[in-house]
């Protein structure tokens, strides 16, 4: 191990000496405490280490020793139902050893070494196995098989494989080389774990909320960002996605965000059912927790310890979805290891190497062709939360990762103090992945969608304009063909967007059930402009008492929404084609 000694400590920023040969991203041991740190910048003998723990207390001359092995991750079974801090220690076993405080320079195995887990083997002994390749599985938690894979970059015959109880470091398979094989597999967390191919992402993320799934929706593999102000709505968004999305495997990592926020989280999250198997949600989730009061540098480590965990789950052909709240508190850490190593500043201070460090993250997220010889797809979605000082989507961290990422949806003060939620902008957000995911609900579910939602959207842009319109002369004087845009356009608002997300029903929609909606307003739409044009009165037709059964349509269970909506659609047609010109 190459040692050497402390020359200037400058908050989470330590240099050292005398660490002649050591490599980029080593870990390091700093001071007597042994603070878990990695070496960010060389310069001949001198190594600049950022430190993932506390530094108070640290003094010159203290030594550093360097691991010379990089910053890596645990990976093997134990993981779902865990919570760790940002460099994977478990939260949870800390507590109970220590109390709330994480104890400085504390080492402890990120998965539990005691536990035995139940080993089946899917190959035998005389096959050939390559990188990638299932040889066992594990039942890790109820909702979830763990499928032990060889690990990157090893191949052989099989020598010895059976089924038994194994813990993860007790070898599960001998190879013919002499190799043992294990269930734990340590990696790299900056770097990408390899796949064979990356796919065009176009299957939809499903999350059983009306905005995203109808208007904005992403594919498995997508990434998004949910940029807001102070208390729009980013985390009941992200937590709201982490329980409902169909993804198999949910990742949640609770970035430099308030400690009470993620309280609630852990208190909430195992509490929760998760409405696929009616096991708790934790069976598939693995939460990642470093909040403001923790050390600034660690969250940059919790964003990479969570994407390295969605790729090996990915990597077993499962549909991950990563969550992070929020990426502007990475962003923030960024800008202060950069300050501290006096580096150049770019905008607003934040370093010039943001954008290709946001790039380099979202990139990890997609669909591919798992590496091993049965072939495998799984995919990792990343939905990254950005909070933007004064609720400015001009600052740079918005900018670089808006540039990088594949649909926006933007939270809007303005609709967060008039209590509409969620408070997704419907103007302002965007989902670049429309048009693929438009033709799959076409030919897949339902042929009118993109019908739909061109009309849909059409008439609240309409209404945006004529907003400004109404604001000079008031609505009584519009055509009545615009009014009744204004009217059908507050339907859509509050009837179809807004959505509670702690509503016993509302909070899941499903998707028949949203075109269900849709189909309804716009029905409604058509038919009171046809009769409109007839001579009818906008006035008359909106005393239809149909009209309050579209506004309780939210209420309406997702089981029984299919036939309540298309029974509602038929009737708002018959009932405003009967009204007599007066
Ligand atoms: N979909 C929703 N349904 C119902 N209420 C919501 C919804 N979204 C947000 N809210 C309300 O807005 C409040 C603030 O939301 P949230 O804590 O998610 O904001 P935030 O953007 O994460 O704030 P901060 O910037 O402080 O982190 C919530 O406590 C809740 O009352
Ligand atoms: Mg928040």
């Amino acid at each position: 191990m190459l040692s050497g000694s402390i020359i200037k400590i400058t908050g989470p920023v330590v240099e050292a000496r005398g660490l002649m040969g050591a490599r980029m991203h080593d870990v390091t041991k700093v001071g007597k405490l042994g603070l878990i740190g990695e070496i960010i910048k060389l310069d001949y003998d001198k190594a600049v280490i950022q430190v993932y723990e506390d530094t108070s207390g640290l003094t010159v001359g203290e030594s550093v020793i360097s691991r010379e092995t990089a910053l890596a991750v645990e990976l093997g079974p134990g993981l779902l139902t865990s919570i760790f801090d940002g460099i994977q220690r478990p939260l949870p076993a800390i507590w109970h050893e220590h109390g709330s405080f994480i104890p400085r320079g504390l080492a402890i195995p990120a998965l539990d070494t005691d536990k035995r887990w139940h080993f089946v083997p899917t190959k035998k002994a005389g096959d050939k196995v390559r990188p990638g390749d299932i040889i066992g599985t594990v039942q890790e938690t109820v909702s979830v098989v763990h499928k032990i894979m060889m690990p990157p970059f090893k191949s052989g015959v099989i020598k010895e494989i059976m089924e038994d109880e194994f813990t993860i470091e007790e070898s599960v398979a001998l190879m013919d080389n002499g190799d043992s094989i294990f269930m734990k597999q340590m990696w790299p967390v900056r770097q990408p774990r390899p796949f064979k191919e990356k796919l065009d992402p176009a299957i939809p993320l499903l999350t059983g909320q009306r905005i995203f799934d109808t208007l904005f929706p992403i594919p498995k593999g997508g990434t998004a960002i949910i940029p807001g102000g102070f208390g729009t709505g980013k985390t009941v968004t992200e937590q709201t996605l982490a329980k409902w999305a169909d993804a198999d495997i949910i990742i949640y990592v609770g970035c430099g965000e308030r400690g009470n926020e993620m309280t609630e989280v852990l208190r909430e999250f195992p509490a929760l059912i998760d409405p696929k198997t009616g096991n708790s949600l934790m069976d598939r989730t693995i939460l990642i927790a470093n909040t403001s009061n923790m050390p600034v540098a660690a969250r940059e480590a919790s964003i990479y310890t969570g994407i390295t965990m969605a790729e090996y789950y990915r990597d077993m052909g499962y549909d991950v979805a990563m969550m992070a709240d929020s990426t502007s508190r990475w962003g923030e850490a960024l800008r202060e290891v950069s300050g501290r190593l006096e580096e150049m500043p770019g905008e607003e201070g934040y370093p010039a190497y943001l954008s290709t460090r946001l790039a380099h993250f979202y990139e990890r997220a997609g669909r591919v062709i798992t590496n091993g010889s049965d072939e495998r797809i799984g995919s990792i979605t990343v939905v990254g939360a950005v909070s933007p000082p004064g609720g400015d989507f001009s600052e740079p961290m918005t900018q670089q990762s808006l540039r990088i990422t594949g649909a926006f949806w933007a939270l809007d003060t303005n609709l967060a103090h008039r209590r509409h939620f969620p408070a997704i902008n419907w103007i302002k957000s965007y989902s670049l992945f429309l048009d693929k995911i438009a033709a799959y609900y076409d030919a897949n579910l339902t042929p009118d969608y993109s019908n739909l939602r061109q009309k849909a959207m059409t008439i609240l842009q309409k209404e945006a304009e004529l907003q400004e319109i109404v604001q000079l002369i008031g609505p009584d004087a519009l055509p009545e063909a615009e009014r009744t845009i204004l009217e059908i356009a507050r339907m859509l608002r509050e009837d179809f967007l807004q959505q509670i997300a702690f509503d016993e029903i509302d909070s899941f929609c499903s998707l028949e059930k949203q075109f269900g909606m849709l189909r309804v307003i716009i029905t409604f739409y058509d038919h009171a402009l046809e009769s409109i044009r007839r001579g009818v009165v906008l006035t008359q037709i909106l005393e239809l008492p149909i009209k309050n059964e579209i506004a309780r349509m939210k209420e309406i269970p997702n089981d029984k929404a299919k036939q309540s909506l298309s029974e509602l659609t038929t009737r708002i047609s018959k009932e405003i084609a009967i009204i007599e010109v007066l």
